[in-house]
C-alpha cells in the first residue's frame, strides 16, 4: 500500500511539473495583454523577409505587435485598397505576410478602436493614443507631418527599437 502512495505522490510532482512547463512560455509571451509602453518598446523586432520587402517599400514596415490578428486579417483581405493605394502582392507572398502578422500580432485589447471594427491603423488604437497624448499637439509640425511618421521621434524605429532611450522628438 505504502509503494502506491509513494507512487501516486511521484506522479503528482511530474504532473505539477509539467504544467510549470507548458505554462511558463506562454506567460512569457504574453506581455502584450499589459501594454505598458516600456516593454512594449523594448521588445526585439521580429523579422521576416517578405513582409520587409513588401510592406516597408512605401513606409517603414509597421511591427505586427502594434495591430490585433483581427486588424491584419482585415488589412490583408483589402491589400488592393489600402488607404487610397494599390499594396497588393501575390497569394503565396500574401499568405506567408498575413501569417507572420497574425502570428506576431498583439493580443492586448488597448489594441482595438473605440469602435466594433478592428482597426486598421496603428494610430487609431486606444492604446497609441494614451501613449501619445503628451506629443498630440506634434503631429502638425512639419517635421513630423503625421503620427504615422513613427520614425520622426522613434529614431530607430526601422531598426524595431520603440524604447525610451530612443526618443527624440522635434520641438
Ligand atoms: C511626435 C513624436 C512621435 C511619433 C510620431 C510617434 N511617437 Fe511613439 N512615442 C513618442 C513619445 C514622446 C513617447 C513616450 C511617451 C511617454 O512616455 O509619455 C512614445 C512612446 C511610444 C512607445 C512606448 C515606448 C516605451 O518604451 O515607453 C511605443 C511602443 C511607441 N511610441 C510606438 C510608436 C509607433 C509605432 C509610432 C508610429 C506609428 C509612433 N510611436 C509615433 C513620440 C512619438
Ligand atoms: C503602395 C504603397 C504601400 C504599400 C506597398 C503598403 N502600404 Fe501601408 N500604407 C500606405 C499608405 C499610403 C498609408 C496611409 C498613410 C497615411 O495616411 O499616413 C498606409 C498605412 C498603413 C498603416 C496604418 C498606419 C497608421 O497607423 O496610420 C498600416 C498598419 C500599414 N499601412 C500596413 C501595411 C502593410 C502590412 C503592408 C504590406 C502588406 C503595407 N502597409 C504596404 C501605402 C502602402
Amino acid at each position: 500500500m505504502s509503494n502506491i502512495y509513494g507512487i501516486s505522490r511521484w506522479l503528482s510532482v511530474i504532473v505539477a511539473l509539467l504544467v510549470i512547463i507548458a505554462v511558463t512560455p506562454a506567460h512569457a509571451d504574453d506581455d502584450d495583454d499589459d501594454d505598458r509602453g516600456s516593454k512594449n518598446g523594448r521588445k526585439p523586432l521580429v523579422i521576416n523577409a517578405r513582409w520587409k520587402d513588401e510592406c516597408g517599400s512605401c513606409h517603414m514596415a509597421f511591427p505586427p505587435r502594434f495591430l490585433s490578428a483581427e486588424s491584419w486579417r482585415a488589412m490583408m483581405g483589402g491589400l488592393d485598397k489600402h488607404f487610397g493605394s494599390n499594396a497588393s502582392v501575390d497569394a503565396a507572398d500574401a499568405a506567408e505576410i498575413g501569417g507572420f502578422l497574425e502570428k506576431n500580432a498583439s493580443s492586448g485589447n488597448r489594441m482595438s478602436s473605440k469602435g466594433s471594427e478592428p482597426p486598421l491603423r496603428i494610430t487609431e488604437t486606444r492604446w497609441f493614443q494614451s501613449e501619445h497624448r503628451k506629443v498630440a499637439d506634434r503631429w502638425k509640425d512639419p517635421r513630423v507631418k503625421s503620427p504615422a511618421n513613427c520614425a520622426a521621434c522613434h529614431t530607430k524605429a526601422d531598426s524595431g527599437s520603440f524604447g525610451e532611450r530612443d526618443i527624440k522628438v522635434p520641438r
